[in-house]
């Protein structure tokens, strides 16, 4: 039925063994979300994570995603968020330099962009930023694509009506408007960071957020910090795409019902 499916997570937030993140273990309910994923689409074509992979960086915390994924016979598609360090995931997952790439998806061209700002890395710093050679990269990625693009980054580039987490979005949102607007060809957006499920619009194209598979953001548009969490269940996204159409679903995965015989009437 489609081209491409592609499995995609956000803030999977690794932690070292025995730690936890408000009671919550977020490398179980990965694993969890993981199995869910790989069992319900078998015929998925890929497995996307955007970014806070990590919770503190550390190279422990990207050794327990990766032996987490070592069993995915699947390409895998990685980028980074506040959480992660550069250095410490390249130790572990090997190669160099940002964390993107452009991956052909038949119609489109799906871009993962690194929006991780450093280094350095500030203390408390979590906002997210391009520096002119992302910025550049990008430019010319998408001057190459006679595709459409699907662009994946952790950091929104917009506001999503949370003040504590708009304070800490993509903070040259206007460099990369700037960069979509003379490309014109950047058809969709996907992002995490939020913590939570949201869909819109922004200069006019479509995006999509997705929850943690851990910790969510309660959903408090007044006054929240960007440390605001709740125990809600944990969910990943399923991009589907056909030539250049795009169709995207989220699944709660500890909450999903079994199947039954039963015709509803929707
Ligand atoms: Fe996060």
């Amino acid at each position: 039925m489609f081209d491409q499916k592609i499995i995609c997570f956000s803030d999977t937030h690794f932690v070292e063994h025995g730690e936890t993140i408000i009671g919550i273990d977020p490398v179980a309910r990965f694993e969890r979300g993981l199995n869910h994923a790989l069992a319900t689409h078998p015929d998925a074509d890929r497995v996307m994570i955007v970014g806070d992979l990590t919770h503190h960086g550390r190279p422990a915390q990207f050794e327990r995603l990766k032996a987490a994924l070592a069993g995915v016979d699947l390409p895998l598609h990685l980028t980074l968020g506040n959480h992660d360090r550069r250095d410490a995931f390249r130790t572990v997952f090997g190669g160099a330099g940002f964390a993107q790439e452009v991956v052909d998806l038949g119609g489109l061209n799906l871009v993962l962009l690194d929006t991780l700002d450093g280094p350095p890395y500030p203390d408390g710093h979590h906002a997210g930023r391009l520096c002119a050679e992302r910025l550049a990269w990008l430019e010319d990625q998408l001057s190459r694509s006679a595709k459409p693009v699907i662009l994946a980054l952790h950091h929104p580039p917009f506001d999503v009506g949370f003040p504590g987490m708009d304070a800490i979005k993509l903070l040259n949102a206007g460099d990369l408007a700037q960069i979509l607007d003379r490309a014109g060809n950047v058809i969709h957006i996907i992002s995490g960071h939020v913590h939570r499920t949201i869909s819109g619009q922004w200069l006019g194209i479509p995006y999509a957020i997705f929850k943690s598979p851990a910790h969510q953001m309660p959903m408090l548009m007044e006054g929240t910090k960007s440390s605001s969490s709740t125990d809600e269940p944990g969910a990943y996204g399923i991009i589907c795409t056909k030539g250049t159409d795009i169709t995207i679903h989220t699944e709660d995965f500890d909450i999903a019902g079994a199947a039954t015989d039963d015709a509803h009437s929707s």
